[in-house]
């Protein structure tokens, strides 16, 4: 079973609407499923949704471990800090840096687990990409921000020395899914520019337009795997 987690791009999609919605009860709280017979899609803001600094990451990766999931596609917005990687293309990366940000499952024992995302199931989403001639790079380091907010220029100018993209929920997640030993890989969304980036100034009208963009090629390829042979 493949767990499928989406953000807000995903919130009014119809490829989901008629996939019956369970509620699960975890440790860390409730948690919303859509099922599949082949795949689960669990929308990681929840709802009504969260802002990113208040989702529930561990009831989600909980719920899904609980429901017997043995690897996870992510989708996960981003911000880009090169201006070779466009709004309106993807990245599948390989490493992320989340230092201000560790959700654990393991707060009261000693366990420890190698941080470092899966490449195979990396290799296979970017594949999938690929042969729907979608515009992607294989590899990348995705860094998190706390948010709710976007980042300054002067954040932008130091995090763009460290990393490819910037977003709020990727590295929490790949985090939690290796602390369940799940294999875990993230297609992130281009969407915008990282503040000053580009000599355009960031507009939120901008961001819209991309994501919806993406969105639709995210469904395509979503609809593609559910079809074809999943990993
Ligand atoms: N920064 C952080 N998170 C994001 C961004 C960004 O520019 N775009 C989409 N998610």
């Amino acid at each position: 079973m493949i767990g499928i987690i989406g953000g807000t791009s995903l919130l009014d999609s119809g490829l989901f609407r008629n996939w019956p919605k369970n509620r699960l009860d975890t440790p860390y709280g409730p948690v919303s499923v859509a099922a599949h017979e082949k795949a689960l899609f669990l929308q990681r803001h929840g709802y009504p949704p969260l802002p990113p600094h208040k989702i529930n990451h561990r009831a989600n990766i909980r719920a899904l471990k609980d429901l017997g999931v043995t690897k996870i596609i992510a989708i996960n917005s981003v911000g880009s800090l090169k201006i070779k990687n466009k709004p309106g293309t993807f990245v599948v990366p390989d490493d992320f840096i989340s230092i201000w940000q560790v959700p654990t499952f393991f707060d009261d024992e000693m366990q420890f687990m190698i941080p470092r995302m899966d490449p195979d199931l990396a290799e296979w989403l970017y594949e999938q990409c690929k042969a729907l001639k979608m515009t992607v790079q294989r590899g990348g380091v995705y860094i998190q921000t706390t948010g709710p907010r976007l980042e300054t220029r002067a954040e932008i100018a130091m995090l763009k020395r460290w990393a490819d993209i910037v977003g709020m929920t990727m590295g929490s997640e790949a985090t939690l899914s290796m602390e369940q030993q799940i294999p875990y890989a993230s297609l992130c969304s281009v969407d915008n520019y990282g503040h000053g980036i580009a000599r355009v100034a960031l507009t939120m009208e901008e961001i819209k337009e991309n994501v919806m963009a993406n969105v639709k090629q995210i469904e395509v390829l979503i609809g593609t795997i559910l079809a074809g042979n999943l990993p």
